[in-house]
């Protein structure tokens, strides 16, 4: 066994670690996928740590990965360890290496931390920002189509400006490649709003391992909010996470008329920076913990 607090070699995450990538994630109850690993591979960059566990098998222990946002900074992601070797400084030393590797591209880093993984990050100089939390509708809750025609249209490949014109001010970078590949992801939830030639809002989703994801959304207010997310979850019938910024609570009481029941808290942490980019008074939902 690994002795606590000694360095481990840190690897690069590639094809050939995907099973082991899905077995951390879902030791955790996170809701990836293979596509989601694939994708935060193929956008971003990973590291693990391997280990030999108690029956004597050696294992992807640890992982974490980071998907750089244009220049402007970069988000750290899937900072897992396996129950069985938690404690022993796997996620500080690859968090560390991860750091590192932004720091010599000049990039901040900023993340969206699990209460357990706060302790980690706030020891390592990340500062608390905002906060968000996981919304779930369970399938069986799932109401049944909507009658009322929808307000929203699906996405088309023409609406790629005017989207990237409203999510670079909200998130704080431009980040059109990963927008695109989940408009293919889950194309049932790629909507838009429009109304007098502007668009006012878009949503995105993706497919996951226990349930389908909606966000980001970005949208003006939260009349257009409930437009996108009510036309989107007609076509999804089954279990379905969001992730609501705190300060847009005002949504809470007609998405628990949706089915939707709080599931656990997260929040945004920046790394040596004064406070989270962007301008969250048009962000409503964010993509998720893992791509912000
Ligand atoms: C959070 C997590 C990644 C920590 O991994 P880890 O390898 O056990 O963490 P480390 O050993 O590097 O811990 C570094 C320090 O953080 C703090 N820390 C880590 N886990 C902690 C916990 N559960 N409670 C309190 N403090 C904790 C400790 O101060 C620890 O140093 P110490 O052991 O010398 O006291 C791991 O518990 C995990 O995978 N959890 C489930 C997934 C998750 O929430 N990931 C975070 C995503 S934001």
């Amino acid at each position: 066994m690994a002795e606590r607090g000694a360095q481990a070699p840190i690897l690069p995450l590639g094809e050939a670690d995907l099973r082991g990538a899905l077995a951390l994630s879902a030791s955790a109850q996170w809701n990836q996928n293979e596509a989601d690993w694939r994708m935060l591979l193929a956008l971003g960059q990973g590291w693990g740590i391997r280990a030999a566990g108690s029956d004597g098998r050696e294992q992807l222990a640890a992982s974490t990965v980071v998907l750089p946002y244009g220049g402007a900074f970069a988000w750290v992601s899937m900072v897992l360890v396996l129950p069985e070797f938690q404690r022993r400084g796997y996620a500080r030393q690859l968090l560390r290496h991860a750091l590192g590797v932004l720091a010599a591209h000049g990039m901040p880093a900023l993340l969206d931390a699990t209460p357990a993984g706060k302790a980690v990050y706030l020891q390592e100089g990340f500062c608390e920002t905002w906060g968000f939390a996981r919304y779930r509708r369970e399938r069986s809750e799932a109401r049944p189509a909507q009658r009322r025609a929808p307000s929203t249209r699906a996405l088309r490949d023409s609406d790629w400006p005017a989207i990237d014109a409203i999510d670079t001010p909200a998130f704080g970078a431009s980040r059109l490649p990963l927008l695109r590949t989940l408009a293919r992801r889950l194309p049932q939830a790629a909507r838009v709003l429009e109304q007098g030639g502007r668009l006012r809002g878009f949503v995105l989703g993706r497919d996951g391992r226990e349930a389908s994801q909606i966000g980001p959304l970005v949208a003006d207010d939260d009349a257009a909010a409930m437009g996108l997310i009510g036309d989107v979850l007609r076509d999804l019938p089954g279990s379905v996470y969001l992730d609501l910024l705190d300060r847009r609570l005002a949504l809470l009481p007609w998405l628990q008329q949706q089915g939707f029941a709080f599931q656990r808290p997260f929040t945004r942490m920046v790394h040596a920076g004064p406070g989270a980019p962007g301008d969250n008074e048009a962000l409503i939902l964010v993509a998720g913990p893992e791509l912000g």
